[in-house]
């Protein structure tokens, strides 16, 4: 049986790898290959790449593309996009190709606020507490004074503190809520250190606040929330229905269809998951470019997806006299400076490649590549199906499964023009090849 490993991080990178070679590959060095050929032979770099996280024992590469030529409130953007799924680079290229002949996109901020919570526990007076909280508040602002000096200086920092009352949703319970303006900095570091402050001179003030008794507020845990539906941003394309003409497809009936299509994923949650899950391949891949955190923005959009209640899609569209309209307003807490932006050399590379966006900026372009990703999969699912464009872009992932030769592998490419892309129809295409 194995047997826990006590002081792990502790050890040597190499120590690290000796153990887990011995403990789970059965001493099999040849792992050990695969490991050191992802190291980077620039030692500092590699360094760096080591100190984002504890125990990193080598790299885990995924593919950096670009997808060019979208118009964005009229200037020229190429957007960079890190994932590993094959068709979401070409789809976003083609639909940005598509709204570039037809005006480009529009997208715009419509708010920026953030907001964090400090968690409190009360048994008491509700009106006690909320005389406390009155008479504490500058105290609570005032202490962190310094923690927000700089951002203050900025144009950011707090904006609000309430105290709410929720011992109507879970006994005892009520929060300090407080809102924040970071600015281009995606703020969590920021936001959880003002949060932490708050809840110590909260406490503090409490233990000595005497109309409490014995029965004092205690608090909880203070931290930011991902949910974020005050920091918001639209994006939008328009143009005539009769441009919307596709080569055998009126432009009328693409829209009516792209309209249902939209609709359905409005009404039924198991195709908007599905609907926001392909805006996600849009969003996710120019938010891990960029070096910003996925999993909170992965977290608010899905939460912002169910605000009403139920699970829904987050594109709109309408056909209103004549003119087809396809919109999307997602959460989007961005950073364009601080954290990993500033720090991984491609996350730098990426934004500079945006023109150096402000936060502001990047969420209107992130927005964009959203509802560029959802409108070429409509485009594809109502026309064509998915699996047309999907399997073309899969076939060199068959063909390196099936250990192709570049030789065959550009025969593949000719054969498959016009023909379906199946494993099978791959696997047959090379078997005879190889006859
Ligand atoms: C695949 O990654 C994404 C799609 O399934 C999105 C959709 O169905 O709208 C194609």
């Amino acid at each position: 049986m194995r047997q826990p490993v006590s002081g792990f991080s502790k050890k040597s990178k190499e120590e690290k790898i000796k153990w887990l070679i011995a403990t789970y590959f059965n001493n099999d060095n040849s792992f050990i290959k695969i490991i050191q050929q992802y190291y980077n032979s620039d030692t500092a770099l590699q360094q760096l790449h080591d100190d984002f996280i504890e125990n990193a024992i080598t790299n885990f590469y995924l593919p950096f593309g670009v997808a060019p030529n979208f118009l964005i409130n009229g200037a020229l953007y190429t957007m960079p996009m890190v994932l590993e799924e094959s068709s979401v680079v070409a789809a976003a290229s083609n639909a940005s190709k598509f709204w570039l002949e037809r005006g480009g996109f529009t997208a715009e901020v419509i708010s920026t606020t953030k907001n964090g919570q400090v968690h409190i526990d009360f048994y008491g007076d509700t009106d006690t507490l909320t005389d406390f909280f009155e008479i504490t508040k500058p105290k609570l602002i005032a202490s962190i004074d310094a923690l927000q000096k700089n951002m203050k200086k900025r144009g950011g920092g707090l904006l609000t503190i309430e105290l709410l009352n929720a011992s109507e949703t879970l006994e005892g319970y009520y929060q300090l809520h407080c809102t924040f303006e970071t600015l281009d900095a995606m703020g969590a570091n920021f936001i959880n250190s003002c949060l932490e402050q708050i809840a110590t001179t909260f406490e503090a003030e409490a233990h000595t606040y005497t109309a409490f008794g014995s029965t004092k507020p205690k608090v909880v845990m203070s931290i930011l929330s991902n949910y974020v539906p005050e920091c918001l941003v639209r994006a939008e394309v328009t143009c005539k229905v009769t441009d919307l003409k596709q080569k055998d497809v009126s432009g009328e009936i693409f829209a009516a269809n792209f309209v249902r299509a939209i609709n359905i994923a409005k009404s039924a949650t198991r195709r908007a998951v599905t609907h926001n899950k392909g805006i996600m391949n849009g969003i996710d891949a120019v938010v891990l470019a960029t070096g910003n955190d996925f999993r909170a923005i992965e977290a608010g959009v899905h939460a912002y997806a169910s605000k009403n209640g139920y699970y829904s899609s987050l594109t709109h569209a309408k056909v209103e006299d004549g003119v087809f309209r396809f919109w999307i307003e997602v959460p989007l807490a961005l950073g364009t400076v601080g954290g990993l932006t500033s720090l991984h050399p491609m996350a730098k590379f990426a934004l500079h490649l945006l023109q150096n966006p402000s936060a502001r900026e990047l969420m209107q372009l992130v927005a964009v590549a959203g509802l560029a990703q959802n409108f070429a999969a409509i485009k594809s699912l109502v026309t064509v199906g998915i699996q047309k464009g999907h399997m073309k872009m899969h076939l060199m992932n068959i063909l390196n499964q099936l250990g192709a030769t570049l030789a065959e592998k550009e025969k593949a490419l000719v054969h498959f023009k016009e023909i379906s892309v199946s494993h099978n129809a791959v696997e047959n295409f090379i078997t005879q090849l190889r006859n």
